[in-house]
């Protein structure tokens, strides 16, 4: 009877962690947090000795590890750019395309250094009698077209004649040539190249190379275990790490690490995409079987599409923010005489806002009203707004017409529901307290207080800052003349919290 409850239990442990990973996946405030709840908790599931994350950078094609318990993690990058010819051997798939440079795989470098144009590439690899991938045959640029299936057909047949020929280490590179000749003629190809596998090294060297002769070409391929299964997306299983080929034992000679066996699975997207590989090693008391395999193949779903929800995320704020960004600069480009000020308000108003003690999220609202208060003014005519002198009451309405245009052009951006106030608040900026401001004399309660927030330092900003027709005004005396408005214009309590602010921030200024 205890023997089955101990032996039911360990079933339940591993749900439990599972259920629990979850929302510490979703509660990470950063990747770090993440790549640690997911060391710890995996660990546990597998009995593992380390667990790692790796998230693929799809901007620089690598893999990165957030979170490392015995290492840097930038010590353990892995570049996934190794070219077509690298993918080929690796994958041991034959490539077959017709514009290389909008591949993933490509790689650039070499047509750079020998001043060639790719464009078509037909890649076979040269697999051996033992199944293993010792080199590569590569044609480049077919003169009439894109490469078909009787090209493949024949250059799959050399790569067999070849296969057969070759020993790991002993190419005879006059027969290679030979070969090659034969099969770019009969291919109308421009260049080609036969490359070997230097497992030893984790590299591809050509044999020969036409157009190169026999320059040695060297394309590295150093992708370890979690490089070999983010470009294949199949999960590895290795008892005997150290004799694969595969593997790079940089890290552990680096670290004096001993990895012994391991299991490796993408975290796939929801449609497919890349996320990241999960590498699990060293089961304590053997090497890890099918079922972990399984388990963590299980763990891999939902637990990418958790990390590819929160990039989304991610990715939303960034873009949400770049195009702040650019409305705030394309105010300050309307209107040069000052331009910064949208930065200004808004750091003073976030300022403000901290100093009273509002909450982050609440924080960012006044930041993102504060840095498009004045969007309005893309509508005021450039003879008025930056008219030198005084300006008549007929111009001066046209100016006050910003803050209205604001109102209009802002409630056409459809804003998430955090932000939904901040055409409102935005577009009350010069209304004041005793209800003579503007655009709709709106009288103190009547403000949104953010909007009081953002009148304050937008005044404080304009008769501070240093523009290059005028002198800035010392703080001191801008300060008096908000605190002579306090309780009439200005809201008494945003006053002092601009006030404190200011003490905190340069003494004796
Ligand atoms: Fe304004």
């Amino acid at each position: 009877m205890s023997d089955q409850l101990s032996s039911s239990s360990a079933p339940l442990e591993c749900m439990r962690n599972i259920l629990e990973l979850l929302p510490e996946i979703a509660a990470a405030g950063d990747e770090r947090e993440l790549g640690r709840a997911i060391h710890r908790r995996v660990s546990d599931i597998l009995d593992a000795e380390r667990v790692t994350l790796f998230l693929f950078d799809h901007r620089l094609l690598e893999l990165r590890t957030p979170y490392h318990e015995q290492a840097n993690p930038d010590d353990l990058i892995v570049n996934l750019r190794m070219g077509l010819a690298g993918y080929t051997a690796i994958l041991k798939q034959a490539v077959m395309i017709s514009d290389a440079k909008t591949e993933y795989f490509f790689n650039g470098e070499l047509d750079a250094i020998t001043d060639f144009n790719t464009e078509r590439v037909l890649a076979v690899p040269i697999v051996d009698a033992n199944a293993m991938a010792v080199g590569v045959v590569q044609l480049l640029n077919k003169t009439t077209g894109a490469f078909d299936q009787t090209d493949l057909d024949q250059a799959e047949a050399t790569a067999i004649r070849l296969a057969e020929q070759a020993s790991q280490d002993r190419w005879d590179v006059s027969t290679v040539r030979e070969e090659l000749d034969h099969l770019i003629e009969a291919t109308r190809s421009k260049r080609g190249s036969v490359y070997r596998n230097d497992f030893e090294h984790g590299r591809l060297i050509s044999v020969y190379a036409s157009g190169l002769g026999e320059t040695n070409i060297k394309l590295n391929l150093r992708l370890g275990i979690a490089g070999t299964v983010a470009i294949s997306g199949q999960s590895l299983r290795i008892e005997d790490v150290v004799n694969d080929p595969r593997f790079d034992n940089s890290f552990d000679r680096r670290t004096g690490f001993k990895t012994r066996s391991l299991v490796a699975v993408a975290l796939k997207g929801a449609k497919g995409e890349l996320i990241g590989v999960i590498e699990a090693v060293n089961k304590r008391g053997g090497g890890f079987t099918r079922e972990d395999q399984e388990l963590l193949e299980s763990l891999a779903k939902p637990v990418a599409l958790m990390i590819e929800d929160r990039q989304l995320l991610h990715e939303q704020e960034a873009q949400f923010e770049s195009l702040l960004r650019v409305l705030a600069a394309s105010i300050d480009a309307k209107d040069t005489l000052t331009a910064g000020h949208s930065e200004g308000v808004a750091n003073y108003s976030v300022a403000i806002a901290r100093q009273l003690g509002f909450s982050d999220e609440d924080v960012d609202v006044v930041r993102v009203a504060a840095l498009l208060h004045d969007y309005g003014k893309i509508g005021v005519e450039d003879s008025v707004l930056k008219k030198p002198g005084k300006l008549d009451d007929d111009e001066y309405a046209k100016i006050q017409r910003h803050a209205s245009l604001t109102r209009g052009i802002l409630d056409k951006i459809k804003f998430s529901r955090k932000y939904r106030y901040v055409p409102k608040i935005a577009a009350a900026h010069h209304e004041t307290l005793d209800g003579s401001g503007y655009a709709d004399g709106l009288h103190d309660n009547e403000i949104p207080y953010f909007a009081k927030i953002i009148a304050v330092a937008d005044v404080f900003e304009a008769l501070t800052a240093d523009r290059h027709y005028r002198e800035a005004m010392p703080v001191a005396k801008a300060q008096s003349i908000l605190e002579q408005g306090a309780g009439i214009k200005y809201d008494s309590v945003i006053v002092s919290a601009l006030g404190k602010h200011l003490e905190t921030m340069a003494p004796g200024t």
